[in-house]
């Protein structure tokens, strides 16, 4: 089992899968984008060809009638770029080099949550109509389809879901969770004990077999750089390559998150670990038939 302290889980941000084009990508390295306006574009991210997923992070605010707020560095407010529709076209340019495109809806503000499917939908239309350019935009089958969803949870933060969150692992409807080890020295790498941080995947990998007949996968979450984190958990590249077959073995690896583009650009962290980490994945396709209409 988790242990307590790692129960207190709560959900940090929940990911819509905004596009799909081509099938059949092994899950990688996902990488966080959006808050730092000297990372990058997505395009440029995207072109990089070191990411099968990208997560546009933060919609922050939302639901329960609340105007959705974001806060991307690149578009908004007092931005150079006020909205945030020219996206768009990067999003197709991800997509047609296989990069799946996702929208982080949650976050640390913790300002979030769904009434109602109406709710949802209300959130969704807000996603349209500011991410997206419904003119230029073609998302295949929205409505059809089975949903994916993938859950990023934070292990270090305010108690609130706790078992709610366990057991919302255990019904095997999220496809795919992101841990964050790191910002939680009761989960993540410890150098003076490497086997802590194996045992805290373990123990993770265990809760998602709990339920034998779902697929749901775990990514390892870590930080692209030591500055990456406010309270640890970097593991720096040669160690990590070092480790990885741990996490690797595991039927439920589903790859890497990485928080966030920012650092990644700068020290190059994806790139170095990539051999080992990521390339003997060989697991669920990150795919997504509609956009998701609401939230756990
Ligand atoms: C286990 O996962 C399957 C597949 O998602 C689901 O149908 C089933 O209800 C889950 N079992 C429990 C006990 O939640
Ligand atoms: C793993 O689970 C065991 C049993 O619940 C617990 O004692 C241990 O502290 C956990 N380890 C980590 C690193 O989470």
């Amino acid at each position: 089992m988790v242990s307590h302290s790692c129960t207190q889980a709560f959900l940090l941000c929940a990911l819509l899968v905004l596009s799909l084009c081509k099938p059949s990508y092994g899950l990688g390295i996902v990488i966080y984008w959006g808050q730092n306006r000297h990372e990058g574009s997505l395009a440029e991210t995207c072109a990089t060809g070191l990411y099968t997923a990208v997560n546009i992070a933060f919609l922050r605010v939302f639901g329960g009638g609340q105007t959705p707020d974001h806060n991307l560095g690149h578009c908004g407010r007092g931005l150079p770029q006020a909205t945030c529709t020219f996206l768009s076209s990067e999003i197709r340019a991800c997509q047609a080099r296989g990069v799946t495109v996702l929208i982080s809806i949650g976050g640390p503000s913790r300002s979030y949550w769904l009434d109602s499917a109406a709710d949802a939908r209300t959130v969704k239309e807000y996603i349209w109509n500011n991410f997206l350019d419904r003119r230029h935009l073609r998302i295949p089958s929205i409505w059809t389809g089975r949903p994916r969803y993938m859950v990023s949870i934070s292990i270090s933060n305010v108690v609130q879901t706790g078992t709610g969150m366990i057991s919302a692992i255990r019904t095997g409807l999220l496809d795919y969770v992101g841990t964050q080890f790191y910002n939680n020295p009761t989960c993540q790498f410890n150098n003076g004990n490497p086997n802590f941080l194996a045992q805290s995947w373990s123990n993770w990998t265990s809760l998602l077999a709990s339920n034998r007949t779902s697929n749901t996968q775990l990514f390892l979450g870590l930080p692209a750089a030591p500055d990456a984190a406010y309270n640890g958990g970097y593991i720096p590249p040669q160690r990590l390559n070092e480790l990885c077959t741990v996490f690797t073995q595991s039927p439920r690896y589903g790859g890497i998150m990485l928080w966030s583009r920012f650092t990644d650009r700068r020290d190059g962290y994806s790139g170095l670990i990539r051999n080992r980490c990521v390339d003997r994945v060989n697991s669920a396709t990150l795919s997504a038939e509609k956009l998701i209409p609401y939230v756990i």
